[in-house]
């Protein structure tokens, strides 16, 4: 058992800490933000995760995970201090770490002893670790000895706890092998391979992985793209590329665009780092412009199809970045509303859980009740989010209720003959002519 203090209470710090509870150890989750953490202490978990709430029910009832604002009760004799903290992109994209430092600062003011390790998962720029643990030593000259070291996440939303519970890997960067041992047997619960090395080398691990998936995502954006002019199927493509073990199948789902809090923000940091380092990040340059231009495509579709789009009357199925979250950040549905709202389109949507999130963003839409009320009397309905209940709707009906029965598929969810039997004029991603 181990005492282990977590700095954030986000969607990686919270999943984190109630995790390692349930690996038995005693948490606790640190926080400024007053509400969260008194809206914790009742039991309110402030996102949706599957399977969190129960978790967070359950450890806390057992008294392994504890909520504070306080930085001097939970800092005081820990042997781990994680830090998941945001590293919000900065206005020329670099990832800003003013937060990171501010805590660790904090950080260096409260404890006593130099044998915790603090463990840095926040994603950050290469480089962080050294500057953090300069920093520690600045602040208090007596912890010069306390190590900074990256362990990077690579938690997905929605599914965060079993990726926590069942990694494909686990990095730890550290300058000192004791150090990085100490943080490995920490995971010694999970079976998972434990890749160690220098601070460096892990942060790089992180972003490198997050803009090797966007490339994968905008690779096979550009590959519909040519698909739908030459008449061939992406899924069909798609499959028969996945097949080979040295492409592998996964993240080859074309669509509207990659989003959510990490990879807009990963890809385009990353690219940063790169340039003021001297490297010319052209490839990363051009899956940003894939992705962009990914949701224009949408409108050109739409122009395609009925002309023109002012005064026309716009539905939309899905708000999230993609399903089983209601995350909405850097979401390709929240984008691409904006750009219909910029050609004076009428837009109506639903998700099923990132409305109330969504109705404060964009107050100008429409939020209906379900799918039906979307789809009734407009001129256009556009699929953004993959969510499972979006397969099971009834198309007749929908076509019998839209004034222009045309949808949009952008996740290639429908099946384009239901579709067409239905009476629906279906437009998908990368499926022929
Ligand atoms: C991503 C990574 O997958 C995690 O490993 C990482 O830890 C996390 O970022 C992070 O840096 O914190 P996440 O943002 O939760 O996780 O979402 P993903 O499931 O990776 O999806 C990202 C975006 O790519 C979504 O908009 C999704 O719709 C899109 N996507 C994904 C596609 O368009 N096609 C695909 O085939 C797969």
């Amino acid at each position: 058992m181990h005492e282990i203090a977590i700095l954030g209470t986000g969607y990686v710090g919270l999943v984190t800490g109630a995790c390692f509870a349930e690996l038995g150890n005693s948490v606790i989750c640190i926080d400024i933000d007053v509400e969260r953490i008194d809206g914790l202490r009742r039991g309110e978990i402030p996102f949706y995760e599957p399977g969190l709430e129960e978790l967070v029910h359950r450890n806390v009832a057992s008294d392994r995970l504890f909520f504070t604002t306080d930085y001097s009760e939970g800092l005081i004799n820990k042997d781990f201090i994680f830090l998941c903290l945001p590293t919000p992109p900065s206005s020329n994209g670099a990832a800003d770490v003013t937060i990171l430092r501010a805590a660790v600062a904090r950080i260096a003011e409260v404890i006593q002893s130099s044998d915790v390790l603090v463990v840095n998962k926040s994603t950050a720029p290469v480089g962080t670790c050294q500057s953090l643990q300069r920093l520690i030593s600045t602040v208090n000259p007596r912890l010069a000895g306390v190590q900074v070291l990256s362990n990077p996440e690579f938690l997905r939303e929605g599914s965060a706890i079993s990726d926590f519970m069942s990694p494909d890997r686990i990095v730890i960067g550290a300058e000192d092998r004791y150090a990085a041992e100490r943080l490995r047997q920490v995971y010694e619960p999970i079976d998972a391979p434990v890749l160690i090395t220098d601070t460096k080398s892990a942060e790089m691990i992180k972003y490198a992985s997050n803009a090797f998936l966007a490339t994968k995502i905008s690779f096979i954006n550009e590959i519909a793209d040519i698909c739908e002019k030459v008449g061939a199927d992406v899924s069909v493509v798609a499959e028969g590329m996945g097949l080979d073990k040295r492409i592998g199948k996964a993240f080859l789902r074309p669509g509207v665009g990659y989003g959510g809090s990490c990879f807009p923000k990963d890809v385009m940091a990353l690219a940063h780092l790169g340039a003021i380092h001297g490297a010319d990040p052209k490839l990363l340059k051009a899956v940003m412009d894939v992705n962009t231009h990914q949701f224009r495509r949408v409108l050109f579709k739409l122009r395609e199809q009925l002309g023109y789009i002012e005064g026309r009357t716009i539905g939309v199925w899905g708000i999230s970045y993609k399903p089983n979250t209601d995350d909405i950040r850097e979401s390709p549905s929240v984008e691409i509303m904006r750009l219909l709202e910029q050609e004076g389109a009428e837009i109506k949507a639903y998700d099923p859980v990132a409305m109330p999130k969504a109705s404060r963003r964009l107050p100008n839409v429409r939020m209906c009740r379900n799918v039906y009320e979307v789809a009734e009397g407009a001129d256009a309905v556009l699929l953004l989010t993959e969510w499972t209940e979006f397969k099971s709707i009834d198309l007749k009906r929908v076509a019998s209720i839209m004034r222009t029965p045309i949808i949009i598929d952008g996740r290639n969810v429908l099946d384009p003959l239901k579709a067409q039997e239905a009476g629906l004029h279906y437009v998908g991603v990368g499926r022929g002519k």
